[in-house]
């Protein structure tokens, strides 16, 4: 029997402003893809933004659904349409925020598992590190210099 050490790096920062421009603006445009999620269901609300590198950025939000399961997350969304409108290009880093009506989110939310798969398989496909960054509302913003970092032993085309 052998033990495996799986080691993942975060950064985490005090505050939006003390990171760089870039970041933060593509982190206003995740605000305010969050202001436009529709989540009648769950009251939980998250944007997601990416920036790709032919300097479009690409918005997404939750997407609700009486029948729940239908719904999509954000980052999903956003990384999905990104895909569709420009296949042949590379993400470079993924904004995440996330709010709910109930109580003031503070701390940075990740991504839900599903959505880091969806992330991943991009990753992959393009075999470049995407930068994630998240949020609550406010206050302390996580960055991952890659989504492996938040998905060790991912699943990916190698098995197949
Ligand atoms: N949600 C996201 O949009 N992203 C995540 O990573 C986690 C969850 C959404 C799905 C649902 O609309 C609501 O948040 C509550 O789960």
């Amino acid at each position: 029997m052998k033990e495996i050490k799986i080691e993942s790096t975060l950064y985490i920062f005090e505050d939006l402003n003390e990171l760089p421009k870039d970041v933060v603006k593509l982190m206003h445009k995740a605000k305010e893809a969050r202001e436009k999620a529709y989540a009648p269901y769950s009251n939980f609300y998250v944007g997601a933004a990416i920036l790709l590198d032919n300097n479009q950025v690409i918005t997404g939000s939750n997407q609700e659904n009486a029948s729940y399961p239908s719904g999509l997350c954000a980052e999903r969304t956003a990384i999905y349409y990104a895909g569709a409108k420009y296949p042949k290009a590379k993400i470079v880093r993924m904004a995440i925020t996330a709010g709910s009506k109930k109580n003031k989110t503070l701390s940075p939310i990740p991504p839900c598992g599903a959505c880091r798969q969806a992330i991943a398989e991009y990753e992959v496909k393009q075999d470049a590190p995407i930068e994630i960054y998240f949020m609550g509302e406010t206050g302390k913003v996580a960055k991952s210099n890659s989504l492996a970092n938040l998905l060790p032993l991912v699943f990916d085309k190698s098995v197949l």
